[in-house]
This record gives structure tokens, C-alpha cells and sequence, in this order.
């Protein structure tokens, strides 16, 4: 089975992300979820096959399933329907693409998070607080916290992005716009983990990113939602004080963790065969457990 490293279709490229290869169309994008994966901001040297169709239906469920939200950039996902133009790529395109509305991304990341997770947990460890926001005493790992919280982050151009204080993001984006992200991500987690739950899933937390296209209206833009951008926890394997298997690239991760020898910078190292297949089955199995099919 063979992973979609990289795309080289015959379009301006508007950006080639860590996972996305994105083309200008002019006032749409065409966005191609490829098969990379990323940990630690540095994209592996292989691919996880079938990764960008597993994202994109997932995605899509999720902008579907928050439209009553927020508008989305969501134009079209059935190669059936995009242009002329893109019909010679159908098969490439198929299940792993999608047509946008261009906007204008905000240069912020939207993270929520419920659960002491990650970077979260380490720094509650040594501060009692989660970016800056303080937490009651002695919670354990993995713990629920009292109320999500929004914890935003800038978007480096290079390098890792910055976790900063609901202030400096007001000063980056202004106040309304500050407090409306605020409010739209907590409403965009509430809506995620309650429709998690009810499939015996924890989502512990979660990144949006938004745009404000020519009409000046604002959208979710990007991916909503995915195991990219999300932790999930199947609800049987949590606990307080131990830290659960995940639906999400937490397996990859820990894996880096345990290797002796890499220090997080690029290149990054080869994955064996089981990394690569577990990865993969934790994809598949959190998006079965939606009914979300590709
Ligand atoms: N509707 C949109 N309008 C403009 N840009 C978009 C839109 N949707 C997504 N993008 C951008 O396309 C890119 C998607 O690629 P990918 O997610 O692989 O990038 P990434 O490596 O996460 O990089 P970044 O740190 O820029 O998000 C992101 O930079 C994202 O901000
Ligand atoms: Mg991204």
C-alpha cells in the first residue's frame, strides 16, 4: 500500500503546508490532503497511506456538522462537481481534496482544551497553570480540567508556534475579534466533545484556525476537528493519573519520545512498518467510530 507523499499538479502552488499541498485557482483554493505526517513540526520521511482521505472525510463531517455555528470554507468535495480544469486529476483528487473559498487566515491558532494533556500537562506540573491560566491543585494527568479553556498560540511562519496570553491576542487581532474566537472556539469544542461523547470518545482538545474572506465575513477555514489537529481518547481507556491511548497522533509521538538519538530537528527518522500501521488504525478506527466513511 503506498503512501501520497507530495502532488505536482500544473496550478500555482499557494502553499505547500506540513500535510496540505494548497493551489491558487484564483478566488478558490484546491486543497489536497496528502498523506504526510508531522510530530513535533517536522514532517516524517514516510507517508501513513490513505491519511489525506481519512482527514478530509472526517473534516467534512465536522464542517457539516457545525455549520449552524459558523460558515465554513467549504465550496465543494465531490471531484464531480469542481471545474474542468481539475477533471484530468480525478483520480488523484478523489476523497482527498477539496474546492475553497480563499480567505484571508488569521495569523493565530484557536486551541481549546478540556483535559490536562501534552505541553498542558507538563507545564500545570511545574506552575499549577495551563498557558498562564491557573488550575486548581493536584490534578492528575489526563485529568478533566474545571472548564475548557482557549489557549491561543501564534501561527509561526518558521518553526514552532508560540503559545501567548489572551491579552497579546487581543492586541494581535483587536478586541471583538478577539472575543468572538474566544467564544466561537468554545463553542466549536462544546459542540465536538458532546457529539464525541455520544460516541464513547473524549476530546481533550483541539485547534481551529479562521479566515475573513472579501465580504468580510469570518469562516472556519482549514481542517475542523481531525486527529491532526485533536486529541482523542476512547472514553473506555481513560482514567485520572494514567495517560490513555488515543484515536490520534499521540502513538507516533511517543514513539519519537522513546527513540534515544533524535533531537526534534529535521530530518526527521525513518518509521518502521507497525508505527506506520498504527498510526493508521487509530485513524481508521476514530473515524469509524463517527461513521464516517472514505
Ligand atoms: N480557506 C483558506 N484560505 C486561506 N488559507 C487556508 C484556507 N484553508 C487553509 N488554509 C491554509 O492552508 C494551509 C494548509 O496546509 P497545512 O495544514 O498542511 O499547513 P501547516 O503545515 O499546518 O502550516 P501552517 O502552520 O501554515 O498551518 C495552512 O497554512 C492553512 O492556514
Ligand atoms: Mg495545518
Amino acid at each position: 500500500m503506498d503512501a501520497l507523499l507530495t502532488t505536482d499538479l500544473p496550478f500555482p502552488v499557494f502553499r505547500r503546508g506540513k500535510v496540505r499541498d494548497v493551489y491558487d485557482l484564483g478566488e478558490r483554493l484546491l486543497i489536497v490532503a496528502t498523506d504526510r505526517i508531522s510530530a513535533f513540526d517536522c514532517v516524517m520521511p514516510q507517508g501513513i497511506p490513505d491519511k489525506g482521505r481519512i482527514l478530509t472525510a472526517v473534516a467534512n463531517y465536522w464542517f457539516e456538522a457545525t455549520r449552524d455555528l459558523i460558515p465554513n470554507h467549504l465550496i465543494a468535495s465531490q471531484v464531480e462537481e469542481y471545474p474542468a480544469e481539475l477533471q484530468p486529476h480525478a483520480e488523484l483528487l478523489r476523497g482527498r481534496s477539496i474546492l475553497v473559498k480563499k480567505t484571508l487566515p488569521l495569523p493565530v491558532e484557536c486551541v481549546v482544551r478540556g483535559f490536562l494533556a501534552g505541553s498542558g500537562w507538563k507545564e500545570y506540573q511545574a506552575t499549577r497553570s495551563v498557558c498562564g491560566i491557573a488550575m486548581p491543585p493536584n490534578l492528575p494527568m489526563a485529568s478533566s480540567l474545571p472548564q475548557p479553556i482557549f489557549t491561543p498560540a501564534t501561527k509561526a511562519e518558521e518553526g514552532h508556534d508560540e503559545n501567548i496570553s489572551f491579552d497579546r491576542f487581543q492586541g494581535l487581532l483587536g478586541g471583538d475579534m478577539a472575543q468572538r474566537l474566544r467564544s466561537m472556539s468554545l463553542s466549536l469544542y462544546h459542540r465536538g466533545s458532546e457529539m464525541a461523547a455520544q460516541r464513547g470518545i473524549l476530546l481533550a482538545d483541539t485547534k481551529f484556525e479562521f479566515g475573513v474572506d472579501d465580504e468580510g465575513q469570518l469562516l472556519l477555514i482549514d481542517e475542523a476537528l481531525t486527529p491532526d489537529s485533536s486529541r482523542y481518547w476512547p472514553a473506555e481507556g481513560w482514567r485520572p493519573g494514567i495517560q490513555p491511548p488515543s484515536l490520534d497522533k499521540q502513538f507516533l509521538r511517543d514513539y519519537l519520545e522513546r527513540l534515544p538519538d533524535w533531537n526534534k530537528q529535521p530530518p526527521a527518522p525513518d518509521l518502521p512498518p507497525n508505527i506506520i500501521e498504527g498510526v493508521r488504525s487509530r485513524y481508521l478506527d476514530l473515524a469509524s467510530r463517527f461513521g464516517v466513511g472514505f
